[in-house]
């Protein structure tokens, strides 16, 4: 009998059960195409616990030790929907589904609570890692009951990635708080290789640099406060030739970027939740940009293409020049990667206080420090800094306070030369007016108020009289 049963056998289905049965346990399998199962059965034979490949929902259900465990790894929204609904009337009350998709997190409210109804638990959980992650270890963020949680933890601590030796794998709070916070991790991903991409440019198009050398450059970025997962793969992304042309790999790669929509959601819960998320929105749009490829090719005729020339390349073909502008790049992107994870984690702050889920941010840092895309040396700080203050922003946690003041300069003087220089980096300009508009102490919001108790009656509050809410001279005609 299985311990676990485990639909949808696509790429990280049939990833995630092979991991689980190296660590032992029994899984049932289940997809449309039995030979997919077929195909995981044989490929895991090996290892320590049993695959069982079942014909039928039937089959499926009456293989799992009661009370069940089904962890579904298909496309969210409709294909998700039709296996609930098949499994359901199968299925004994207390039974659980786990959706391991990335689902829009009240889609996963909803889904809570029609199978409650219906008398069974239902946990929404996001993993993060691919599917190199599926197999060696993933991240896992869970919501939704914590008795479900805790029937279904074993399994997954087992197959999570570790940190240290600490499973990254946590139960985060009710409904679709797991979802929400893999779709916040998706939102800093989207950040953090928008800046990737940014640097990348500027690199290329202002300094004239080679796709390798630009590969060296970011393995060297490995050794300082920039090691991450993703600097890791755009080395050997911009390092890789194409063999059939023998050209860079980048070179060959169409500029049009894809999306699946957790970026979107990520900006527009902020803004719903007031909650400034400006790196993500501009990695968001930039993707958006990119994808009218014809629009832009039209453009550059009309206005000349962008960008418009290699900023100062006689001074940078000067090795300590270049060797100069290249610190200040990553200066400019360490400051930028404490603007978005500090934006990543406010956003999450004013989810939790709206949704009342009593988020643990220092133990979601903890998750993320292995398994998942956005892993980075980094993460175990920000742990160490939520566990110290969880009440503090993350920028004025003293290291990372250290870290942005250090930096600050680099990625003033990088905006600015991008700017002249025509090139395009609105994540790390929306990081520079972020660390700006935050530390402003006289901004321009008292003109805004002005105008709107001009026009609407508003009103607005003296510096004056604290609290008290007046309307300007103008109202006295
Ligand atoms: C992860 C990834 C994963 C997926 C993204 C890609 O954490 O493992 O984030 O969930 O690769 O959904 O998203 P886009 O297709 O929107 O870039």
């Amino acid at each position: 009998m299985a311990h676990v049963g485990l639909v949808g056998i696509g790429v990280m289905g049939r990833e995630f059960a092979l991991n689980l049965a190296e660590n032992g346990h029994t899984v049932s399998l289940l997809d449309r195409d039995i030979e997919k199962s077929r195909e995981v059965v044989s490929a895991g034979s090996a290892l320590k616990g049993e695959l069982i490949a079942c014909a039928d929902e039937k089959t499926f259900v009456e293989g799992m030790v009661a009370p069940r465990s089904v962890l579904v790894l298909v496309p969210s929204g409709g294909p998700l929907d039709s296996v609930i609904e098949s499994l359901t009337p199968l299925l004994d009350q207390g039974d659980l589904i786990a959706d391991l998709g990335n689902s829009y997190y009240k889609e996963t409210e909803r889904r809570v609570t029609a199978c409650e109804a219906a008398g069974l638990q239902f946990l929404g959980m996001g993993i993060s890692g691919g599917a190199e992650g599926a197999r060696n270890g993933p991240s896992i963020m869970a919501g939704g009951s914590q008795e479900s949680w805790a029937r279904i933890k074993g399994p997954l601590r087992d197959a999570a990635a570790k940190f240290e030796g600490e499973p990254c794998c946590d139960w985060f709070g009710p409904g679709g708080a797991g979802h929400f916070i893999k779709m916040l991790h998706n939102g800093i991903e989207y950040a953090d290789m928008q800046m990737i991409a940014e640097a990348y440019g500027i690199m290329r198009d202002g300094w004239g640099m080679e796709a390798a050398a630009i590969g060296d450059v970011f393995a060297g970025w490995m050794d300082g406060p920039l090691n991450s997962y993703l600097v890791e793969i755009a080395a050997e992304v911009a390092r890789a030739t194409d063999p059939e042309t023998r050209k860079p790999m980048l070179d060959v790669i169409l500029d049009r970027a894809g999306q699946k929509g957790t970026g979107r959601w990520s900006v527009i819960e902020a803004l719903h939740l007031g909650a400034p998320a400006s790196m993500m929105q501009a990695a968001v749009e930039a993707r958006n940009i990119s994808a009218d490829l014809e629009g832009r090719r039209e453009s550059a005729l009309l206005f000349g293409a962008a960008p418009e020339g290699r900023f100062d390349r006689a001074q940078k073909d000067q090795d300590d020049a270049l060797k100069s502008a290249l610190k200040h790049l990553e200066s400019a992107m360490i400051a930028a990667k404490v603007c978005a994870y500090t934006q990543g984690f406010e956003v999450l702050r004013r989810a939790s206080e709206a949704f009342d889920w009593s988020l643990d941010l220092a133990a979601i840092a903890r998750v993320w420090r292995a398994g998942c895309i956005i892993r980075s040396v980094l993460l175990d700080d920000i742990s160490a800094a939520f566990e110290e203050d969880v009440t503090r922003k993350l920028s004025h946690a003293p290291k990372f306070t250290e870290l942005l003041n250090d930096n600050a300069e680099g990625l003033k003087l990088v905006v600015a030369q991008s700017v002249t220089g025509g090139l395009e980096t609105p994540a790390l300009y929306a990081a520079l007016s972020y660390h700006n508009a935050s530390r402003t102490q006289h901004s321009t919001a008292n003109m805004i108020q002005g105008l709107r108790d001009r026009f609407g009656a508003h009103r607005f509050e003296r510096v004056d009289a604290h609290g008290e809410l007046v309307n300007g001279p103008w109202h006295e005609r």
